[in-house]
């Protein structure tokens, strides 16, 4: 492959929290970032106690930790609020016997009571598990049975999605609001909250000690519950002050829903590790309202995705003129390539470089990113952090040469990298089969300058507005309509959404392709699973290609789709 890189946007010069890039890469050991924290001095830790309890019996008490507001609700919140709030949220479930390493989900739109719950939950040294709460009833089956969880934290419109009978660990459901009847195991969180004492005794923990599950999807099978650490904290922290550039006076506001992980990594953790002032906005997106949001808090420090930007794109400069966006001093994206397009539109319209970042639920952090202090190559994802080796390997462990396509891969062992996928081992290792190496099933390739491109998923994974969807899971909710008797799932590219999802069906004996058919069976899956995973188109064929093993091609199915060449057909059955 020959490259060539002519564009480059130069960094604006400026007082950066990471002032040279090359020298730090050299010199980092995470040793240095460890003596930030107390638990360098003792060997227990607590992330909610450095993310709160520490600013709250410090200076920074009464500063402002949490601006909320949506279409409703507008509020704030100091870290000394936050702290004894999440004291009363800890005593709460210790009240109801719940403790150490026990999992509490949290599934609700990203309302306080959400921030509260979670750093409660890390106070008493359980496990968090925050779920989307677009997830429909089998989505949140599977996530709860696999992670055996003793609590939910839900609203009264949500909580019909929780089937009861079918979770028998599932012993207390916490209802945020108001609602006339209560069920047995039923806890109002309003007088539970009031009737508990916001004096906690935090639980101090390992380093290694669980902190969050995140469930997220592969390309076979169930969603895989990616289990991440306290000792995490560093990394967040870090990369809170280098990449996301934090300072004292920033308003910060990270675009993400809890129940993904940039929601917690860098909706939750990274600011407020770094003590700086965290918006969260709910409530669903328009253009309007997201400047407006800006404008109105001036936020100075915005962290969003590539399927937002675009949406801001085609909502037209005019938009983007009507407010006073200002405030701006440093952008960011994650979840899927940012399109140079994007990158060019951003210097017109904001005046500034939009930075995009690379990792994954599994990385638990950032792993190679653009820095502010760094010239951008648009297309690029930048260059692994201080602390982190990248590289491009072939199927044994090679390293490869610049230029060559390969399997992304990271060095093992930085502090936010997955411990376990819960009950799961082998697919834990499945990572790591290459020896010292995490394998990310991203495919990519570096330059002569180390600047790493993103290519693609390597393996069947959709990447739909930024959310991993696992085809398989879309299949089998397909095959469980009456008509449908089976179904191949891939991602289709698309301009705003990165990649759409399509369905291609074989119908049973019986019946018969109709509009109305097939509308069923989208709304069938955004029913059983969320709306995010239905497919935006559906084709009935005679017949899916698949192996002798019975296992179906999803690349001939995406290479017809788009017109390529369907590759080597030699394990097809006829
Ligand atoms: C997958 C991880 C960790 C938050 C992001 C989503 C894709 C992520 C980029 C980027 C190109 C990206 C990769 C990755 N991805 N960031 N900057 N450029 N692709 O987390 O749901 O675990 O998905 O998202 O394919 O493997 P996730």
């Amino acid at each position: 492959m020959t490259v060539q890189h002519i564009e480059t946007i130069p960094s604006v010069p400026g007082n950066h929290n990471l002032q040279s890039y090359e020298s730090a890469y050299r010199s980092f050991r995470w040793e240095e970032a460890e003596k930030h924290f107390t638990w360098h001095r003792t060997g227990k830790c607590n992330m909610a106690y450095e993310a709160i309890d520490r600013h709250a019996e410090g200076a920074l008490a009464n500063k402002v930790a949490l601006i909320y507001e949506d279409d409703d609700r507008k509020e704030s919140y100091t870290f000394e609020q936050l702290s004894k709030l999440s004291n009363r949220f800890g005593n709460m479930l210790k009240g109801l016997g719940i403790g150490q390493g026990e999992r509490i989900f949290f599934f609700m739109p990203r309302t306080p009571e959400v921030y509260v719950g979670i750093m409660g939950t890390l106070k008493i040294g359980a496990i968090v598990g925050p779920l989307f709460e677009a997830f429909m009833e089998s989505a949140v089956t599977d996530r709860l049975s696999d992670a055996e969880a003793v609590a939910i934290v839900t609203t009264s419109k949500l909580k019909h999605r929780i089937p009861r009978d079918r979770l028998p660990h599932l012993k207390h459901v916490i209802i945020v609001d108001e609602q006339t009847e209560w069920q047995p195991g039923e806890v109002d969180f309003h007088v539970a909250m009031a009737q508990s004492s916001e004096e906690l005794d935090i639980t101090w923990v390992d380093r290694e000690h669980p902190l969050i599950l995140h469930y997220t999807s592969g390309s076979t099978g169930k969603p895989k519950g990616v289990l991440h650490v306290h000792g995490a904290m560093v990394q967040h922290y870090l990369t809170g002050k280098w990449v996301l550039d934090l300072r004292d006076d920033d308003i910060y506001w990270c675009t993400a829903d809890p129940g993904w992980v940039t929601g917690t990594s860098y909706g939750i953790f990274a600011p407020w590790l770094n003590g700086a002032t965290n918006l969260v906005r709910g409530g669903r997106f328009s253009p309007e309202r997201w400047y407006r949001t800006i404008q109105d808090h001036k936020v100075t420090v915005w962290y969003s995705a590539p399927t937002a930007f675009r949406m801001l794109m085609a909502a037209g400069d005019e938009t983007v003129d009507a407010y006073d966006l200002s405030s701006l001093r440093h952008i960011l994206s994650v979840g899927e390539p940012l399109n140079p397009e994007v990158i060019r539109w951003g210097m017109k319209v904001y005046g500034r470089r939009i930075h995009d970042t690379w990792w994954m639920t599994e990385t638990g952090a950032h792993m190679i990113v653009n820095f502010p202090a760094m010239d951008i190559r648009p297309g690029s994802m930048g260059k692994p952090l201080p602390g982190i080796e990248a590289a491009i390997i072939d199927d044994r462990g090679n390293l490869l040469p610049p230029n060559r396509l390969g399997n992304l891969a990271i060095r093992t062992g930085w502090p936010s990298m997955m411990r376990a996928i819960w009950n799961n081992p082998s697919k834990y290792e499945e990572y790591f089969r290459l020896s010292g190496w995490y394998v990310s099933g991203d495919s990519a390739y570096m330059d002569e300058d180390g600047y790493f491109w993103f290519q693609g998923r390597v393996d069947d994974v959709i990447n739909t507005s930024g959310e991993r969807v696992g085809p398989f899971e879309v299949e089998s909710k397909l095959v469980e309509h009456p008509a449908v008797a089976e179904a191949g799932v891939i991602g289709k590219p698309d301009p705003i959404r990165g990649e759409i999802i399509k369905a291609f069906i074989a119908l049973r004996e019986g019946y018969a392709e109709t509009s109305e058919l097939l509308e069923e069976i989208r709304v069938f899956v955004r029913n059983g699973l969320s709306a995010h995973a239905a497919p935006r188109e559906i084709e009935v064929l005679g017949k899916l290609p698949k192996t002798r093993s019975g296992k179906i091609m999803r690349r001939v199915l995406k290479a017809q789709e788009l017109g390529l060449p369907t590759g080597d057909l030699s394990t097809i059955d006829d």
